[in-house]
Order: C-alpha cells, then sequence, then structure tokens
C-alpha cells in the first residue's frame, strides 16, 4: 500500500475522545495510537471528534484513524460520515460497525451462524419493568445478566439475583444515555477475547486472552486497573479450544463483513462450553490493552500494530455495505 508514498506526506487524523460513554477508554486508544504513529513517522494530528467540525475534515486529513469506542464512533454513524466526505478510514465499514455494536442484532447472527450465544431477551420499555422482570425469570432463569444493547467497556452491565434485582437495575438505568437494555442467561465462565487483525492482506486471529479477576465479573474496574484481573496470553487451555475460539471468532468477524481488525468476545463455560458475547469493531490500543496483549503475544509489537490497523484504511473493497 502507499509504496512510493512517504509517511511524512500523509496527513493521519486519529480521531479520538467524543462524546460516548466510553470517551476514557477512547483517549486512552488514541493517545497511545497518535505517539506510536508519530513515532513511526506520519504527519499525525490528534482530534477530539467532541470538538472539531467533520464537515471541513476533508482539507485537513489524508485518512482517518479511528480510536473511538461506543456509540457515535463504532456503530457505523462515523464510517458513514466519512464515507460521505470521501475520507478513507481504518478499520470496518458501516454496516459492520453498526450491527457489531448492537447485541441483539450481533446475537441474532450468531444463531444463525452456529455461534452459540446466552440466551436473551431484548427488553421492551413499552412494557412496564415488572412484567419485563417477571418473564425474564420464566424463560431465562436466576441469576441474569443485564447489559446495554449498544454499550461497552462493561458498562452498565450487571449481574441480577431476582426479579427485584432487574427492576431495580432497569428503573435505575432509563435516564441515563443507554435506554436499551438486553437480560441474558448468567453464563459462570471465563471471560476470553479473540483478536483478529489484517497482516499483509491476510485476516490473522491472535493468540487467545483469558482473564481472571476477583471481582464479580469482568467489569469496568476490572477492564481498566491492570491490578484487579490477571491475564494469561497466550491462555493454558484444554487441547483443541485455542483453535476453536480463534475459528469462530473470524466467523463472527465474517458474518458482519468486518474489515481489518476486530476483537472477539466469549465466555468459556464450566464443561467447556463456549459461548460468543460479541465483537468489538474498533477494539481498545491503549498500551495495556487486550488487543495490544494479543498482538504482543504474536511477536507484533505496539508500533507495528498501529501500522497494521492504519493499513486497513487501504484495503477496503471498491464497495463496502
Ligand atoms: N451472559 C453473561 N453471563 C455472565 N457474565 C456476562 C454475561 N455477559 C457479559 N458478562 C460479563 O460482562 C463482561 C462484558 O460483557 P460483554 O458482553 O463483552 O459487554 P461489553 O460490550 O460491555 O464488553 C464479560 O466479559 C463478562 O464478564
Ligand atoms: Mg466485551
Amino acid at each position: 500500500m502507499m509504496s512510493n508514498i512517504q509517511p511524512k506526506d500523509v496527513r493521519v487524523g486519529v480521531i479520538y475522545g467524543g462524546t460516548s460513554p466510553e470517551r476514557a477508554g477512547s483517549l486512552a486508544s488514541g493517545e497511545s495510537a497518535s505517539k506510536a504513529l508519530s513515532s513511526n513517522g506520519w504527519n499525525v494530528t490528534l482530534l477530539d471528534l467532541a470538538d472539531i467540525d467533520i464537515t471541513h475534515l476533508k482539507a485537513d486529513i489524508d485518512v482517518a484513524f479511528l480510536a473511538l469506542h461506543g456509540p457515535g464512533g463504532e456503530d457505523g454513524k462515523i464510517q458513514g460520515a466519512l464515507e460521505t466526505l470521501g475520507i478513507p478510514y481504518s478499520g470496518s465499514g458501516v454496516m459492520a460497525s453498526a450491527v457489531g455494536m448492537h447485541k441483539p442484532t450481533f446475537k441474532k447472527l450468531a444463531t444463525m451462524n452456529s455461534l452459540d450465544t446466552p440466551r436473551w431477551m431484548e427488553v421492551d420499555r413499552s412494557i412496564s419493568t415488572i412484567v419485563t422482570a417477571a418473564s425474564a425469570g420464566l424463560s431465562l432463569g436466576w441469576p441474569a445478566f443485564v447489559k446495554p444493547t449498544s454499550g461497552g467497556g462493561s458498562l452498565d452491565a450487571s449481574i441480577v439475583q431476582n426479579e427485584f434485582a432487574l427492576q431495580y437495575a432497569l428503573e435505575s438505568c432509563s435516564e441515563n444515555d443507554y435506554n436499551q437494555y438486553i437480560v441474558e442467561e448468567y453464563i459462570a465462565g471465563t471471560p476470553c477475547t479473540v483478536g483478529l487483525l489484517e497482516v499483509g492482506g491476510v485476516l490473522q486471529p491472535l493468540p487467545v486472552l483469558t482473564v481472571d479477576t476477583d471481582r464479580e465479573f469482568y467489569d469496568y474496574t476490572a477492564k481498566h486497573d491492570i491490578q484487579q484481573r490477571r491475564e494469561q496470553c497466550p491462555a493454558d487451555l484444554p487441547p483443541g479450544m485455542a483453535f476453536r475460539l480463534q475459528k469462530y471468532a473470524v466467523r463472527a468477524h465474517r458474518m458482519i463483513g468486518a474489515h481489518g481488525v476486530s476483537r472477539v468476545d466469549f465466555l468459556i463455560g464450566p464443561n467447556g462450553q463456549i459461548a460468543i458475547l460479541e465483537i468489538n469493531t474498533v477494539p481498545g490500543l491503549s498500551l495495556q490493552g487486550n488487543l495490544a496483549t494479543m498482538a504482543r503475544a504474536a511477536r507484533i509489537d505496539y508500533p507495528q500494530l498501529v501500522e497494521y490497523v492504519l493499513a486497513t484504511a487501504f484495503t477496503k473493497p471498491k464497495y463496502l455495505p
């Protein structure tokens, strides 16, 4: 790609921040990525989506490196704007971003593609929380797990032990940014994740990473404080398990039409069952984040990782839905 162009002549806009609830994670991703891209010789500008007028972006940058997480940055909205402006950008296109962000849609596709995902129900806000909580108990049992349909970083996610706890969770959340929720069957499993990265035009699964935490689950605190979790990468798993996880991750990536980079989250249950939770089309890019750790385990250092991610801006097919 761009073989006769010098990196210093290419204006890379690292777009980060924005106003999503995952802003803090995005700041970390953008700062780390922009430093590494600058050291690699690119002409980098760090742009906070909350401050810029994107209608003028075409005059200022040649390519967008997306370090945005959550609604607005990972769900196809910015991707669509960049498509319309004619600015190449890293990672997935509009459709994959939108489907990847919306857990119920992703889970429906997973089910159609023979990927096991925890049973779930979507919370219908036109129905009372009392009725919702009662029917969740009947169909999913207790405990259950409640999370936003378009969330991330475990924000606003929780284990609920009974009807009253679910009702309370839904009522106390109703005023915040995430107005839409799913309730899932609770899986007492080990969180694990598989990064996927396009290297030289070929999508490669990275070594599997498992997480162990003393917290109730792999929550926001455990994700942001390395003292609160223990990671294993490559994970020590029963024979064949890592390969299956990687195969399922690739299937999930392809099934939504993702491009270039993603990270697929699973739970491994007590009997070795694999439950797919979600795909992240803009995985966190902080130095201590999961993707960087998995890349290191594949002998891809951080500066190389961001190069590969940037390259995905130029390897998209002519038309990407
Ligand atoms: N159905 C579930 N049963 C048990 N724990 C869950 C379930 N769904 C999510 N979790 C816990 O919450 C974490 C984050 O879930 P995930 O679906 O990946 O959402 P997010 O988009 O917030 O990362 C998981 O790693 C796991 O610890
Ligand atoms: Mg996750």
